[in-house]
């Protein structure tokens, strides 16, 4: 597959199929991702795959998360929803927690979280030149401590980034049109000030 192809073609994955990602076709992905490019070659990247029984406690802190967060209301309507959560997330085969240090320096950790932006946008286009779907979430229980914590992530130290939800596509939604680039691109090639 052409890298324009890769770039134009994928699409945020949001239905997968229940068939598990072999280990060594995951580790290919998230290995070439690392030549993204990295400031002081920091590699910021870090990441928990999360699978098979492993999900499962995952899906149980995503509902804790979303409980301490006043999500649910006190009634039965809350639990049918959370059973809802559970199975949904339950279906989907890998779920990929990417997570970095927090420089105390701002500019250092914007050169580090950008970094780490481009390695999963690496492991985008790297899974689906094989086939594989990604759905790049950023959802509130990232920056709630206690959920890092419960994953042994000390959160005064690291920030979790995002959690790639990963499977072979059962359905690929159409393309969301993007802008036309001359709406944001502006030439100046002549002095201006
Ligand atoms: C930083 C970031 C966070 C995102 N978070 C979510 C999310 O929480 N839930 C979701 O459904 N999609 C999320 N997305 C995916 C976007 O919604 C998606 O890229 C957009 O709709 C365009 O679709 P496409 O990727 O198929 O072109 C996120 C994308 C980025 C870059």
């Amino acid at each position: 597959m052409h890298l324009e192809e890769a770039i134009v073609q994928r699409r945020s994955i949001h239905d997968f199929k229940e068939k598990i990602i072999s280990q060594s076709s995951l580790k290919d992905v998230f290995a070439k991702a690392t030549w993204a490019p990295t400031h002081r070659m920091k590699q910021p990247w870090n990441i928990i795959m999360l699978q098979e029984n492993g999900k499962e406690d995952y899906a149980e802190l995503v509902l804790e998360s979303y409980e301490r967060q006043g999500f649910f209301s006190n009634d039965e309507k809350a639990e049918k929803m959370k059973d809802g959560i559970r199975k949904f997330l339950n279906k989907i085969p890998h779920h990929a927690l990417v997570y970095m240090e927090k420089d105390e320096d701002f500019h250092k950790y914007e050169e580090d979280y950008a970094a780490v932006c481009a390695y999963i946008q690496n492991v985008q286009l790297l899974s689906w030149e094989k086939g594989i779907g990604v759905l790049w979430m950023t959802s509130p229980y990232l920056d709630d401590p206690l959920f890092a914590e419960a994953l042994g992530i000390e959160s005064s130290s690291y920030k979790l980034v995002a959690v790639l939800q990963m499977g072979y596509p059962r359905q690929i939604p159409k393309p969301k049109l993007r802008v036309p680039i001359d709406d944001k691109y502006e030439l100046r090639d002549d002095p201006f000030i």
